[in-house]
C-alpha cells in the first residue's frame, strides 16, 4: 500500500532533523514493499513568514487529509513579538484541535548503549520499554469554569475544573487497550478515585470497556501518586499507563527522564478512528522543541524525530516489522558509539545531524 505523509518540518531545528526523516522516508520506498508518498507544508513561524498565519487553510485541509502527519517543532525568538493568535505555537495547537488528536502516546524506551551513561541505576533502566498514553483534550486544562474571581476582601480565588465524560474516557482507553495488544498486553490505569469524583467515573469507565471486548488484555488500576512513585522505584513493572491530561503530563515528563535526552524522544498523537478505513488520524513529532540555541549548527539530535516516523510505522500503518528495524538501526547506531552533542559523555567524539541520519541508514541497510 502506499501511505499519504504530510511532512511538516517548522522553524529552527525542525527542517534539519526533518532532512535525516527524508532519508530514512527514502530507504523505506527504495526498499519496496509498503511505500511512502510525501506532501511538505509550513507550520509555526515559517508559517507566518509566508501567509501570516501559522498554518494555512490549504495546509491543514492537507493535513486532514493525510494518513499521518511529522511534525518537527515550532517556534523561536523571532516570532517572540507576533500576535498571540498568530504564534507558532498556534499552529501545532490547530492542528491537534481540528484533528481531535485525543491521544497523546510517549514512549519511554532505554536504548542499552545509554544505560551505562544514565545517572540512574542501571538495572532500573536497562531494557525499559513502556508507553505512556494521555488524555490530551479533557481534563482540568480545558473544564469550566476557569477563572480568578475577586472574593472582595483582599482575596482572590482561582478556580479550574477538571471534568471527564465517558466518552472521553472510553475513547482513551480503548486506545490503550488496543495498544496493549501491540505490545506486552497489559494496562495500567492511574487516576485518585479516592479523593477525586472524575477519578471514580475514570476508573469505572475503564474498568467497563474492558468488560466489552478487551478482556484478553491485563488491567491493573493504580493511584496516580502511587504510580509515580511506582514508576521511579521500578519502571519495568509497567507496559502501557493510561491517564488523564494533569496525571500524563507530569508522568510522561517524569518517564521520559528515565531514559534521558530530550533529543532521543519521540511521541505520537492519535485521533478517531475513520468510518471508511478504521485508521486514526495522527500527528508524530519529538517531543522536544525549535532548539534556537544549536539551530543552524549541525549539532541537533535526528534521534527523536526518526523514532516519531517509527512510531508512525508502528502505530498508523501497523508496519511492525519496519518499526522494530529502525529501532533495530537506531540502537546499533549507538551501540557503535556514535553521538551527537547532547548524548555525548564529556570529552567523547560527536557527530553531525547529518552523519547521525547517514549512519542509521547504514544501519538500516546492514540489517
Ligand atoms: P527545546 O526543546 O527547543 O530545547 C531545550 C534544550 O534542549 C536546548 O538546550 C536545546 O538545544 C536542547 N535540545 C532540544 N532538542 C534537541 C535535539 N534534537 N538535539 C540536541 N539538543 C536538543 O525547548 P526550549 O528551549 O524551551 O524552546 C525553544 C523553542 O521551541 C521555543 O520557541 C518554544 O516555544 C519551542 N517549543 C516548541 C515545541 C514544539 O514545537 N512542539 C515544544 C517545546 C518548545
Ligand atoms: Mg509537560
Amino acid at each position: 500500500a502506499t501511505h499519504n505523509l504530510l511532512l511538516l518540518p517548522g522553524d529552527g531545528i525542525g527542517p534539519e532533523i526533518m532532512t535525516e526523516v527524508k532519508k530514512v522516508i527514502s530507504w523505506f520506498n527504495a526498499r519496496g514493499g509498503d511505500t511512502f508518498e510525501s506532501d511538505e507544508g509550513l507550520v509555526g513561524g515559517a508559517a507566518y513568514d509566508a501567509h501570516g498565519q501559522a498554518i494555512s487553510e490549504e495546509d491543514m485541509a492537507k493535513a486532514m487529509a493525510s494518513d499521518a502527519v511529522i511534525f518537527g517543532a515550532v517556534g523561536g525568538p523571532k516570532w517572540d513579538d507576533v500576535a498571540y493568535e498568530h504564534r507558532p505555537e498556534a499552529g501545532l495547537l490547530r492542528l491537534r484541535k481540528d484533528m481531535e488528536l485525543f491521544a497523546n502516546l510517549r514512549p519511554a524506551i532505554c536504548y542499552p548503549a545509554l544505560a551505562d551513561a544514565s545517572s540512574l541505576k542501571k538495572d532500573i533502566i536497562e531494557g525499559l520499554d513502556i508507553l505512556i498514553v494521555r488524555e490530551l483534550t479533557g481534563g482540568v486544562y480545558f473544564g469550566e469554569p476557569k477563572e480568578i474571581t475577586d472574593l472582595g476582601n483582599g482575596q482572590k480565588r482561582g478556580v479550574d475544573t477538571q471534568v471527564y465524560d465517558t466518552y472521553e474516557i472510553e475513547r482513551i482507553a480503548k486506545v490503550a487497550f488496543e495498544l496493549a495488544r501491540t505490545r506486552n498486553n497489559k494496562v495500567t490505569s492511574m487516576e485518585k478515585r479516592n479523593v477525586m469524583k472524575s477519578g471514580v467515573l475514570w476508573n469505572e469507565v475503564v474498568t467497563d470497556t474492558h468488560n466489552n471486548g478487551y478482556e484478553d488484555v491485563q488491567l491493573e488500576h493504580m493511584l496516580a501518586d502511587a504510580g509515580g512513585m511506582q514508576l521511579v522505584r521500578w519502571p519495568k513493572q509497567f507496559d502501557v499507563i493510561v491517564t488523564d491530561n494533569l496525571f500524563g503530563d507530569m508522568l510522561s515528563d517524569v518517564a521520559a527522564m528515565l531514559t534521558g535526552s530530550l533529543g532521543m524522544l519521540p511521541s505520537a498523537s492519535l485521533g478517531a478512528p475513520d468510518a471508511k478505513t478504521g485508521r486514526r488520524k495522527a500527528m508524530y513529532e519529538p517531543v522536544h522543541g525549535s532548539a534556537p540555541d544549536i539551530s543552524g549548527t549541525g549539532a541537533a539530535n535526528p534521534i527523536a524525530m526518526i523514532a516519531s516516523f517509527g512510531m508512525a510505522l508502528r502505530y498508523s500503518f501497523e508496519l511492525v516489522e519496519a518499526a522494530d528495524m529502525l529501532d533495530k538501526a537506531i540502537a546499533n547506531t549507538l551501540d557503535k558509539g556514535l553521538r551527537t552533542k547532547d548524548i555525548a559523555a564529556a570529552g567523547e567524539a560527536t557527530i553531525s545531524t547529518a552523519e547521525m541520519g547517514d549512519a542509521i541508514v547504514a544501519e538500516l541497510d546492514a540489517l
